[in-house]
């Protein structure tokens, strides 16, 4: 690393406190050029030049009693994210993003996670244990991908997921204690999804044209390498914007509708996306599903770990190119092309003309119908940078593993309903904060409805600069389809920010459904196993 760049560097750390101050041009010559790669320019390719593509579907590789079982190993590959150029990245079964889960509802499987990484991360020097988080799901806390069920390298984990939960958008991730936010900037990270019979019945896109939309945001080295610069435990913020993997891809599209799967999978950076004509983005879902009736938006402001499924129809647009752009949110570092995240080509003729409808009523999440009146009980969290640390009404994690994993910040009873008021004083920062366990409804924000795109089951909110974000939820108890029984969760989950900077350093703490001591014990109840796993019977 060279002078240069820890000065440039230096002089963005004082930037990220002030968006304004990035405008004033106070960087000399070359540096003034708004640039975190490190790599020659021209090693770049320019926006709307690389192919667009979507992750791989992932397979069943064999079956134990009644739950298909998937594999995915976990290791260290060399790609080309630039043309021409090597980089070394972590990935789930070889791809960055890894493959996506496409799954039935109410059918339970197995995922096996297997930990091949390298015994120490190639550059940070880390030991690169995982834990893997299926984002949306409830599972239970054995399976939730705790920050401290850590799977060291050369061992495995059998995750039991349900899929009871309403058809929908989810992501899996890595979790892994103090090391989240470089894991998944090394590209562990990918979609499932659950879909669901209810949804087949509307008509909307399905096969070639539901199009999962993966956004993160990368720097790199001079030799083409991931460059870590987290700002100060502000967050990293690349200049290179990828979708599935690709920087700035041009999509073809045929003029009919499409639904994109979004999910903004960066480590720190939000984005306002806008079309460049103007057209309407109709939101049909958001992180725990579908919504009532679809939004339409010209503006859609998404935070980390948010999910919004959106149907764009480009029927009108036949021959035109259109762009999908970014117009910098605050607190987001502004760099010559982070304004860009991708385009579309517009063809000339249909293909398949079915399944394109955008029906006026969808299906409304249970969780919608939640009331104040029904809550329990109302709690106050303040999410702040003290000092050096990030914290959740004055707790880091490091409290809670110090109580020996005791320590929670609230303690709902099975099936309570509780509101819970999240509050971030400051002006210099957004935080999306993520429940794990809950769908919620968001009530208000600083007392004023929710944005037109948020009105809809939800994991994760925007509590952007000066605000208080209410929302309510019912724990612990799952809506389950009538003539089955209910199902119940109890025990401990996380609660933190989806700035995975911040939630490493270390904005995150648990609530204990149940109360202390209730439900199985995250840690405990079924930890890793040495490798070699033994084999998965087929399927036959
Ligand atoms: Cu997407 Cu606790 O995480
Ligand atoms: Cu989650
Ligand atoms: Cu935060």
């Amino acid at each position: 690393m060279d002078d240069t760049a820890l000065t440039r560097r230096d002089a963005l750390k004082v930037g990220a406190l002030s968006a304004a101050a990035l405008s004033i041009p106070f960087l000399p010559g070359p540096l003034a050029a708004k640039r975190a790669s490190e790599i020659a320019e021209n090693r770049i390719p320019r926006p709307y030049t690389m192919a667009f593509r979507k992750p791989p579907v992932i397979q069943p590789s064999g079956r134990i009693g009644d739950r298909d079982v998937y594999e995915i190993t976990q290791s260290q590959v060399k790609r080309e994210i630039l043309p021409g150029v090597k980089t070394t990245l972590f990935a789930y079964n070889g791809t960055v993003p890894g493959p996506t889960f496409r799954v039935q509802r109410r059918r339970p499987i197995i995922v096996r996670h297997i930990n091949k990484l390298p015994a120490r991360h190639p550059s940070l020097g880390y030991v690169p244990w995982t834990s893997t988080h299926l984002h949306g799901a409830p599972s239970l806390p054995q399976y939730d991908g705790y920050a401290n069920d850590i799977s060291l390298p050369g061992q495995y984990k059998d995750y039991f997921y349900d899929n009871l939960e309403p058809g929908r958008t989810l992501w899996y991730h890595d979790h892994g204690v103090h090391h989240t936010s470089e894991n998944v900037y090394m590209g562990l990270a990918a979609q499932y999804q659950i879909l669901d019979g209810a949804e087949n019945k509307l008509g909307l896109p399905r096969g070639a044209y539901d199009v999962p939309l993966i956004v993160s945001d990368v720097a790199f080295t001079g030799s083409g390498e991931l460059l870590f610069d987290n700002h100060s435990d502000s967050g990293h913020m690349g200049d290179v914007v990828l979708v599935n993997g690709v920087p700035w891809p041009l999509m073809p599209v045929e003029p009919r509708k499409y639904r994109f799967r979004l999910l903004v999978a960066t480590n720190a950076r939000s984005f306002r996306l806008r079309l460049s004509n103007d057209a309407p983005m109709n939101v049909i879902g958001t992180d725990g599903g579908l919504v009532a009736r679809p939004v339409p938006v010209q503006e859609l402001l998404v935070g980390m770990a948010e999910r919004y499924d959106l149907v764009i129809d480009f029927a009108p647009y036949e021959g035109q190119r259109i762009e999908l752009r970014n117009l910098d949110p605050d607190n987001t570092i502004e760099y010559d092309h982070t304004d860009k995240v991708m385009a579309f080509q517009v063809g000339q003729s249909v293909s398949d003309p079915t399944n394109n409808a955008l029906p006026a009523a969808l299906v409304e999440s249970p969780v919608m119908a939640l009331t104040p009146q029904q809550a329990v009980t109302t709690r106050h969290m303040r999410f702040e940078r003290q000092g050096s640390e990030w914290v959740v009404d004055g707790q880091i994690w490091d409290d809670v593993v110090r109580s020996e994993f005791r320590k929670a910040i609230a303690e709902p009873g099975v099936g309570d309903v509780e509101i819970w008021e999240l509050e971030n004083t400051s002006g210099g920062w957004f935080h999306p904060v993520h429940v794990h366990l809950v769908d919620f409804k968001i009530l208000d924000r600083n007392g004023t409805p929710p944005r037109p795109q948020e009105q809809g089951p939800k994991d994760v909110v925007y509590v952007g600069e000066g605000e208080v974000v209410r929302i309510i939820a019912e724990f612990g108890s799952l809506i389950t389809p009538p003539g089955v029984p209910e199902v119940r969760r109890s025990g401990r989950y996380m609660i933190h920010c989806h700035n995975v900077t911040h939630e490493d350093h270390d904005m995150m703490t648990q609530f204990w459904v149940g109360g202390e001591g209730a439900g199985p014990d995250p840690i405990q109840a079924d930890p890793p196993r040495a490798l070699p796993a033994p084999p998965i019977p087929p399927i036959v």
